[in-house]
């Protein structure tokens, strides 16, 4: 079905909180685990206008339609930074401006030459690049309210599913315009096909990988993506990206959930599960979009 634009600009909107008791955590709070999941989240959510910023001097700005579609979804995942900010708030931890501005003040030089480092893919990209920017974008969308699923699901906390469920569904419509734009530019050309698989297959890693500390990379996917039932979620999304033309078998999140299994013991990574995470730093510029 035909993303209508228009129709998801004209209705854009905050995240609706309407009914969400935040209280409820101070009667009923969360685990570690789930915080610590949480933390990641919140960070990665209000990390989205960063990922903006290094999209916007690629020629994704000139396509009106990609930048309409940019600015609403860059609204709307600032709201769902601010809503997991007050889940943290109310188990007495930082949330919001205070810890985002600490997070970007830890990012360094790699930050800052991010945009540069775009322009410089975009331009070796070529004509590729739109398919990329746009299958990157769905692959991540995807994973990201695929991690919101299982974080509700192993959490078990109603307010928080409530929540979490609102969010997923707005992920939807990220979803909805990102595939479809992939799946339209991707079924043009075969050359496309074959590089935009090749910046996959090198280059993709996990939301949030560049620029959170990969302990917490490894935490998140070990929490969500392991054991029977993670691993199976981490098939069903390969089974997604690979019905995107030319990108069968491509195995992008079971490859990330085996490496994550074998290099990281579950004690090493359960350690540190109470431990507020410390300030985030940039591995490497995660290539183009990223984005919860
Ligand atoms: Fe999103
Ligand atoms: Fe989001």
């Amino acid at each position: 079905m035909q993303f209508d634009l228009d129709r998801y600009a004209a209705a854009a909107t905050r995240l609706d909180l309407t009914g969400i008791d935040f209280d409820a955590f101070r009667r009923l709070p969360l685990d570690p685990t789930t915080l610590r999941c949480l933390r990641f989240m919140h960070d990665v959510e209000h990390h989205t206008v960063c990922y903006l910023r290094d999209l916007l001097v690629t020629p994704a700005h000139r396509d009106p339609a990609v930048t309409t579609f940019l600015s609403v979804w860059n609204y709307e995942e600032m709201w769902h930074g601010d809503a997991l900010g007050r889940v943290l708030a109310a188990h007495g931890e930082e949330g919001g401006a205070p810890r985002v501005a600490r997070l970007r003040r830890g990012l360094g030089l790699r930050d800052r030459l991010a945009p540069a480092l775009h322009a410089l893919g975009a331009a070796v990209a070529g004509d590729a690049f739109g398919a990329i920017h746009m299958t990157w974008g769905a692959v991540n969308e995807w994973t990201t309210q695929a991690g919101y699923a299982r974080l509700a699901e192993r959490a078990g906390h109603p307010v928080l599913s409530d929540l979490l469920r609102r969010i997923m569904r707005q992920e939807g419509r990220h979803i909805a315009f990102y595939a479809g734009q992939a799946e339209r530019r991707l079924a043009v050309r075969r050359r496309t096909r074959r590089i935009v698989r090749g910046a996959l297959a090198h280059l993709w890693r996990p939301v949030g990988a560049g620029v959170m500390p990969a302990d917490e990379v490894r935490f998140l996917v070990r929490t969500l993506f392991g054991g029977p039932e993670g691993r199976a979620a981490a098939q069903r999304l390969d089974d997604r990206i690979g019905r995107l033309p030319g990108l069968a078998g491509l195995g992008l999140l079971t490859g990330v959930v085996d490496r994550t299994a074998a290099a990281v013991p579950p004690s090493a990574s359960a350690r540190a599960a109470a431990a507020p995470s410390p300030p985030a730093r940039c591995d490497v510029v995660s290539a183009v979009r990223p984005a919860a």
